[in-house]
This record gives C-alpha cells, sequence and structure tokens, in this order.
C-alpha cells in the first residue's frame, strides 16, 4: 500500500502474508542464483514455505524486530531487501538483500539497502548496522562497500553449504559515518 519509489520506476514495498503466490513464483525465478548466498531457510520451495516466511517476518515486525521489504519493477516482485535482525534497545541491526537475475546490475539493492539505513539511523536513532556475507560473494560484498560499509572481520568457516564450510564477512556502518557519507 505505501511504497518508496526506486529508479528505473521500482518501488520498495513491506512484502507482507498476503504475497505469499508472488513470493513463491518470485522465488521460482530467483532460487537457483540467490541459494548458495542466503540463510537456507530463506529459499522454499512452495507457496506454504513462501507464507511460513513472510508470517515469520510479520511476528517479527510486530515484536519491532525483523522486517521484510520487496522491490517491485513494472509489476513483478524482482528482489528485496531486509532488516534480518532489528534490536532497537542495542541500537544495532542486520541487512540483507537479493535479487532474481534479471534486476541485477540497476543499483536497486544498493538503493533499497541505503533506504533502510536511513530509517535505521534517522527514524529510529540506530547507531549501527551490519552486513553478513560468504566471503567469496563479490556481488554481496560490492553493496557493502558501495553503502560505505567497513569490513571489520572474517569469521572463518562459519558458512556451510553443501558439505562445504566457507568463511563468512562482517561489514558495518556507523550512523556518524552514514551522515558523513557524501550521497
Ligand atoms: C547481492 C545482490 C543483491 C547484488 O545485486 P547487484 O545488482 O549487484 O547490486 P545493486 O542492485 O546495488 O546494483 C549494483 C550494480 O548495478 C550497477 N548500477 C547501474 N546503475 C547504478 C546506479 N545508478 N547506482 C548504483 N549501481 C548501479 C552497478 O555498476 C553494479 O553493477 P556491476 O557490479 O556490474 O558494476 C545480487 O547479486 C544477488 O541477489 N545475489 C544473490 C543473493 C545474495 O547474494 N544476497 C546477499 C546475501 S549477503
Amino acid at each position: 500500500m505505501f511504497s518508496l519509489s526506486l529508479r528505473d520506476g521500482a518501488h520498495l514495498v513491506g512484502l507482507e502474508v498476503w504475497h505469499a503466490e508472488e513470493f513463491a513464483d518470485h522465488l521460482g525465478r530467483a532460487r537457483e542464483h540467490i541459494h548458495p548466498w542466503v540463510g537456507p531457510g530463506f529459499v522454499t520451495v512452495d507457496v506454504d514455505g513462501a507464507r511460513a516466511t513472510l508470517k515469520r517476518y510479520a511476528n517479527r515486525q510486530a515484536g519491532d524486530g525483523a522486517r521484510l521489504y520487496g522491490i517491485w519493477r513494472e509489476g513483478l516482485l524482482v528482489g528485496g531487501a531486509m532488516f534480518t535482525a532489528f534490536d532497537a534497545a542495542a541500537g544495532s541491526c542486520e541487512i540483507g538483500c537479493w535479487l532474481e537475475p534479471s534486476a541485477e546490475g540497476h543499483g536497486l539493492v544498493t538503493q533499497a539497502c541505503g533506504a533502510l539505513l536511513d530509517w535505521a539511523f534517522t527514524s529510529r536513532g540506530l547507531h549501527r548496522a551490519e552486513w553478513h556475507c560468504r566471503a567469496d560473494n563479490v556481488r554481496s560484498s560490492a553493496v557493502a562497500k558501495r553503502l560505505g560499509m567497513t569490513l571489520e572481520g572474517v569469521r572463518r568457516e562459519a558458512w556451510p553449504y553443501q558439505g562445504v564450510r566457507y568463511d563468512k564477512q562482517l561489514w558495518a556502518v556507523l550512523a556518524p559515518e552514514w551522515r558523513a557519507l557524501d550521497r
């Protein structure tokens, strides 16, 4: 219902339980592309699974926790951005994102995540936002860099995927750093 305009005529909109069928269709287009890089519970295989993810986020949002937003372009759900964690008391959050292949390479996710960071730092007064990604996820770490984040460290072999353990990078930006960025 309420949406934020992004470049390319795209929009960032709350991704809610009633979008379950649309979300499942989108995951059908995105699944193979995102599977190695996102949390295993996010990549479901049918409408019930998609609905369960949306309900989980809705329940967490009701407690002022995690939140999920979709990116629609030309009427099609093509990806999204989320607070995978949001802790107002601690002043910190973690941001995540994904796109189906057709939507990559247009700056949509950097803009969407920027909107989430603005809200977290400006409207909610948070102090720190984190970004976790597989160390070999070059496109993801490029987004963190574009958002002005600093690579704070690597959790060695912390990301298991199909029998192999990958390193995990931890990036973060602090509120004063975000405000000082020349955007
Ligand atoms: C990570 C992921 C969301 C990044 O997508 P992306 O399209 O590279 O990121 P953005 O939407 O910010 O777009 C940046 C790209 O658009 C280009 N671009 C075009 N116009 C732009 C603009 N106005 N502003 C910024 N970038 C722009 C950039 O040059 C860049 O392309 P390049 O890397 O080929 O140079 C995507 O690769 C993905 O879904 N991967 C699988 C899931 C995943 O890894 N999720 C993150 C888990 S931590």
